[in-house]
């Protein structure tokens, strides 16, 4: 199989099991990456690791080079690459620590580098994205939790917003009457460019929190760091196993 690549997100800063060979910072057309792109194995096999927030868990969505890391990645040999997500819960069966691996998404983030094809070096270009994640790796991710025994849910249509800050209850039902079923801050615009550069992306998302005004209660950071707890072991499982195909 092609070789595969991991952004880390939220709670992913590291990822635990991964042996570190080497980590290069990569000069890129785009400037600079989160961090340097790891390569090392998980388990025995090869895998590119870059933590999207940087090392240290530095970059807000909104200021996070995505054109750079993702190109970074492919510079560096990646054909597939993993986004990994924290995400807000909107329909009722993306509840806090569920797994999933969305089929689609909607963009309501602005004011980022969002393509390749910014009418400067490589002109201007139109790519599809209809199905806006690589079916042979989201079948992977599926194959994966299944070899491994971790209940996901397949599909469901991601909400990318600006952040840094939550959304308001409005606003959450606006992302649920277009038809979101969880929120988050980076898919976008990490899944076009990924597109654009012709990578394999999928994302691999798991639920923090209920999104605002799911709950009678106001969102935490604490709920949201235990939540990524709760999920960090399953998918970590489900990410050696992959890593394998
Ligand atoms: N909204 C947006 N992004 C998020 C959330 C949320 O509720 N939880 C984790 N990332």
């Amino acid at each position: 199989m092609s070789s595969l690549a991991i952004i880390g997100g939220s709670g992913f800063s590291k990822l635990s099991g991964l042996v570190i060979q080497d980590a290069h910072p990569v000069e890129t057309p785009y400037g600079a990456t989160s961090a340097p792109v790891t390569r090392g194995t998980l388990n025995g096999n090869a895998v590119l690791f870059l933590p999207r927030h940087g090392a240290g868990h530095h970059l807000p969505p909104h200021l996070i080079n995505y054109r750079a890391n993702l190109w970074a990645l492919r510079y560096c040999g990646a054909e597939r690459v993993v986004g990994l997500a924290a995400v807000g819960g909107i329909a009722p069966r993306f509840g806090p620590t569920v797994l999933a691996i969305p089929d689609q998404i909607i963009d309501y983030t602005y004011g980022r580098e969002h393509t390749f094809y910014d009418g400067t070096s490589d002109g201007v270009a139109h790519v599809d994205v209809t199905s806006p994640y690589c079916k042979e790796l989201r079948g992977a991710l599926l194959d994966a939790c299944a070899r491994t025994n971790q209940a996901v849910v397949s599909g469901g249509t991601y909400g990318a917003t600006q952040g840094p800050r939550l959304e308001t209850t409005a606003e959450i039902r606006r992302c649920e009457r277009d038809g979101c079923d969880m929120v988050g801050m980076t898919g976008m615009p990490e899944a076009g460019l990924a597109r654009e550069l012709g990578l394999c992306y999928a994302s691999f998302a798991f639920v923090v929190n209920w999104a605002a005004g799911k709950t009678d209660g106001i969102i935490t950071m604490q709920e949201i760091e235990d939540n990524i707890a709760g999920c960090s072991e399953r998918i970590m499982a489900v990410l050696t196993e992959l890593v394998t195909y």
